[in-house]
């Protein structure tokens, strides 16, 4: 397993240019299954889930032309579709999930396997199968695997999530589509990605319209046209950079994002004392020399304040500001796997159930590091980059599965930061 290398303290300066967001392009390349023509999507992350999921969709009978840089596929389909996605890819990508609402819509059947718990939480699926259930779907689990199917089309209703969930929302938006009649979804996720996904569906000719703030009207059309789409910047990428360099003291200027979409996370890190200018498409962001204290920040879903996705990387800012400040993370029930490895750097971080106290003020030293998720990971690598002296971080591979070329961008910046190739320690 690959392993980082990474000297600090360093000081970030110069001009990163985001890649495509996974968690956009993830939905998107499933509901490619609802097409019977062409698609072509651009601005792909080269991103291992996003590998798992086109090697899920080629299992089910698309065939999967790249360019060059493998950043846009062409997706076309084979006579004979299959509608089986297997534990050993649904396994590694929870994402494989969102295939189920779009095979059952698109083929009357499926079946999908459970993705099973991970390190962050339990993360079931309920909400996924209750909304398809109410769209009529039928289904029940069998050693581990969902098998589905419907009589006919899907039926538009009326749909309350009872909590609000990102791939539940996407599972039903992408299942509605070719549903018969109208659905309404409440209660929905509104992250940038979900918008980004109704993009691509609607410039295939989905019908698709907000009526409230978190209430969806999807009217079935019976098929899709073909569509050539480019997915949006990653927005966690995007936080990640801006911590990283409101963290070093650096002087940044990330292109190709839209700022107005991590506004929450702009103004918290102006509140820790970066000075921040925005253009379209370009932040300009300068760290401060000595962080400000800031109190407690609770992760919640988008917009209303900081991502779960971004916990990990904002903990390591609050190490290094100015005394005592907390976390408290609402949606995963254990996400604080990089805790117990910050420690190891010299943080004093306690837990008291989904409550982190951070004592400010932190001089990380570096030391031997173990990855768990891939924003814990991405933390590792941040608290490892103003810690003083050699880090090694291991098992990077959960890195791989979200951030495209992360230590080139970060060494073209100004880090001291150099991949060690498994096959490599092992001669
Ligand atoms: C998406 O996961 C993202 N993944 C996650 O990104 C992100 O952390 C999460 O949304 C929250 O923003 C992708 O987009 C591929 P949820 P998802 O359904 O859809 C509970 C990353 O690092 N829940 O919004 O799985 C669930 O356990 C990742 O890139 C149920 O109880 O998240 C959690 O506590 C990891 N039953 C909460 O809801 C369900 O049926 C929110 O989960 C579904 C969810």
């Amino acid at each position: 397993m690959d392993k980082f290398i990474v000297k600090g303290p360093s000081k970030i300066k110069g001009k990163v240019s985001i890649s495509g967001s996974k968690n956009a392009a993830l939905p998107i390349l499933a509901a490619t299954i609802l097409f019977d023509k062409e698609v072509i999507i651009k601005n792909l992350p080269r991103v291992k889930d996003i590998d798992t999921m086109i090697n899920l969709l080629k299992s089910l009978g698309s065939e999967i032309k790249f360019n060059k840089d493998k950043k846009v596929i062409k997706i076309t389909k084979k006579k004979k579709q299959k509608v089986f996605a297997p534990y050993s890819l649904v396994r590694t990508m929870r994402a494989g999930i969102l295939v189920l609402g779009a095979l059952v819509s698109k083929h009357q059947k499926s079946i999908t396997s459970l993705p099973g718990g991970c390190l962050i939480g339990a993360r079931p699926v309920n909400y996924h199968l209750n909304a398809l259930k109410k769209l009529g779907m039928r289904y029940n689990i069998k050693k581990g695997y969902i098998h589905a199917n419907i009589t006919g089309r899907l039926k538009g209703a009326k749909i309350r999530f009872s909590k609000i969930s990102v791939g539940a929302t996407e599972n039903t938006i992408i299942a509605a589509c070719l549903a018969s009649g109208t659905t309404i979804l409440r209660n929905a996720a509104i992250e940038p990605e979900i918008i980004d996904l109704i993009n691509f569906l609607k410039s295939g000719g989905a019908n698709i319209k907000f009526i409230g703030k978190r209430t969806l009207r999807i009217e079935g059309v019976k098929s899709l046209e073909k569509v050539s789409y480019s997915v949006m910047a990653d927005r966690i990428e995007t936080g990640t950079f801006c911590v990283a360099a409101c963290l070093t003291g650096g002087n940044l200027k990330i292109n190709n994002f839209d700022p107005k979409l991590i506004k929450t996370e702009l103004s918290l890190l102006k509140k820790l004392g970066a000075r921040i200018k925005t253009t379209k498409n370009l932040i300009h962001i300068i760290g401060p020399k000595k962080l400000k204290s800031i109190g407690n920040i609770t992760t919640k879903e988008y917009p209303s304040s900081l991502p779960t996705d971004l916990q990990a990387q904002f903990m390591v800012l609050l190490c290094k500001a100015k005394g005592k400040s907390s976390i408290t993370e609402s949606i995963f029930e254990n996400r604080f796997m990089h805790v117990a490895e910050l420690r190891r750097l010299g943080a004093e971080i306690t837990i008291k159930k989904n409550k982190a106290f951070i004592s400010g003020d932190t001089h990380f030293q570096a030391a031997e590091l173990m990855s768990s998720d891939l924003r814990a990971s991405v933390a590792l690598v941040l608290a490892a980059m103003v810690a003083k002296g050699t880090s090694k971080i291991n098992r990077i591979y959960h890195l791989d599965r979200g951030y495209e070329n992360i230590e080139n961008k970060l060494r073209k910046i100004g880090v001291s930061i150099r991949r060690i190739n498994w096959w490599k320690i092992n001669i």
